[in-house]
Order: structure tokens, then sequence, then C-alpha cells
């Protein structure tokens, strides 16, 4: 090597730069999401990454890599650069016309199969399950792929939403057992169901400009749940009783400061109402099961 030459291109010397770059913009967790973007732009495995930090890189690999550190820097998130988020085991495809999937509603999903496990004991027939605001297909994909007897109709509002979710569910092999619904209303999805498993837009509008540039990149409609945040979650309430069988249940992704208000929408003649909390301590599920 010449004096002139620049020092070779490796996947440790990226590592360093990427991750002082994001630290500098302020983004938390720099080295995590620097490796990820790293073994995205490299084809890589992460893990396998770290371990070879002497990997040389090619200057079209370390200009595709520059490119994602940048978007990172501005505020995107992760999951729409490298265009997948883990859910639930599955790897989900996911860009700016979903919502990214949240670990807590991981935790919905294992509820949801929890109560079908114990459902209806004994009877081999298919189990019907609603995933209202489908989004990315998330919580479809993840109930089809935990329980061999869902059917599972997977609605949203935004066709746009539903073209990723429905694509999701042919990568996945699912497509068989999803059926994708355009609308607005649980009333419009078929039914009745054994379960309806949701996780409605639930934040305040008003509260929706003060988030996270990363979170207002997401979809407005997979947020906004109206000027009190529970716009959506109310009227899932309210079809409910028509849509879910007797012995079934809804379960609901809620907002952590509002288990108060949202337990007090069913009517307790005709459902059992409880409240579950996530992982964190935090009251996030609600749990209603039709008398
Ligand atoms: C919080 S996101 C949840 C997405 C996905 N289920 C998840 O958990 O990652 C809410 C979803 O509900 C959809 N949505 C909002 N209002 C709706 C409505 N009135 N009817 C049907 N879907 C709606 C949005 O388009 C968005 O995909």
């Amino acid at each position: 090597m010449t004096r002139t030459d620049a020092a070779p291109l490796t996947a440790g010397g990226l590592m360093a730069e990427g991750t002082a770059l994001l630290k500098a913009a302020g983004v938390g967790e720099s080295a995590l999401n620097c490796g990820w973007l790293l073994a995205s732009a490299l084809r890589a495995d992460r893990l396998s990454l770290l371990a070879d930090r002497g990997r040389a890189v090619t200057a079209s690999e370390a200009s595709a890599f520059r490119k994602f550190l940048a978007r990172k820097a501005s505020g995107e998130p992760l999951a729409y650069i490298i265009g997948s988020q883990p859910f639930c085991g599955l790897t989900v495809k996911v860009d700016p016309r979903v919502l990214v999937p949240r670990p807590e509603t991981e935790e919905l999903v294992d509820l949801a199969l929890d109560f079908i496990r114990g459902y209806a004991p004994g009877s081999s027939g298919p189990v019907h399950v609603l995933d209202f605001g489908t989004g990315s297909g998330a919580i479809a994909l993840a109930l089809a792929a935990g329980c061999r007897s869902a059917l599972v109709t997977a609605a949203d509002k935004s066709r746009e939403a539903l073209d990723c979710a429905e694509g999701n569910a042919r990568d996945l092999g699912s497509a068989g057992r999803i059926r994708f619904v355009e609308a607005s209303e649980v009333k419009d999805c078929g039914g009745p169901f054994d379960l309806i498993v949701t996780n409605p837009p639930y934040i305040p509008s008003g509260v929706i400009p003060g988030l996270d540039m990363e979170v207002r990149s997401e979809p407005l409609l997979a947020l906004d749940g109206g000027p009190d945040g529970l716009g959506v979650a109310a009227r899932i309430i309210e079809q409910a009783p028509e849509a879910v069988k007797k012995g079934g249940a809804l379960f609901m992704e809620i907002g952590d400061t509002q288990a108060r208000a949202v337990s007090g929408m069913p009517d307790r003649r005709r459902w059992k109402v409880s409240v579950l909390k996530d992982l964190c301590g935090k009251s996030r599920f609600l749990r209603a099961v039709r008398k």
C-alpha cells in the first residue's frame, strides 16, 4: 500500500464510524442500531460480523451502509430501513405503509394463544379469529403460525396496509388461512368470531405532534385514536357483542393510562372483564370474555 492509498474498508472500521455518527446524531443504542444497519448493507449475519471485524467491505457496500446511516440519523425507524421486524419468531416485512409491530403486541398474541388453548376443549373445528387493524399482519400471522386450527380474518381500513399484510402472508406461507378484508368497522368483517384480537390506534391526537420523529414516521392512521385516544377502541367494544360468540373473547392492547376508561366500556351483563399487565408491569391489555 502506498502512502496515498485509503485504509482498506473493514466491518470493524465501519462499525466504529457508524456508531460515532449515530451517537453524535443523538440516536440511542447507537452500536446496536449500527450493527443491524451494517449487517443489512452487507447482507450478513449481525453476530457473525461482530466476530469478524476484519472482514473486507467493498466500496459499494460501504456506500449502501452510509446511506442507511444517514436515514437512521434523520429519525427513520430502523425497521423501515432494513425492511423487516422480528415478531413472535417470524420475520415480518414492514415499510412506511404500516406500524412497526412492538414487543408488547407479542405479549397480546401470547395471551390470545393461551386463551385459544383453553377454549372449547375437545373441539376439533377451526377457531375463527378477527385481527382488527392488522397493519403489517403481524398479529394475524403470529396467530396463524401459533395455532394450526386458527382461521384468521385480518381487517384494516388502510388498503396500503392490507397490501403489505397480504405480501407477508404469501411470504410466510399463511395466505391460505388468512382472509383479508378492507373495513373500518367490526360489523363489516363477517363473523361471528371466537376471538377478536386487536391493537387499535390509541394515542390521543394532541399528543402525536410531541412524539419522537421515529414514531411520527409511522402512519397517522395507525397512531391516532382521536381526541381522547379511545375512538377506535370504543367502536370495537360497542360492536363486539354481536361479533363475538358466547364463551369467546376480545383481547385489546391499550395505552398504559387507559385501563380505567377502557375497562368501563364493555357491558358487564355480557362480558367478564379484566385488565392484564405487560412485562414492564403496565396495565396494557383488556381481556373481555363473552358471557
Ligand atoms: C396500532 S396499528 C396496529 C397494527 C398491527 N396490528 C400491529 O399490532 O402492529 C392500528 C391499525 O389499525 C388500522 N386502523 C385504524 N383505524 C381503523 C379503523 N377504523 N378500522 C380498521 N382499521 C383501522 C390502522 O390502519 C393500523 O394498521
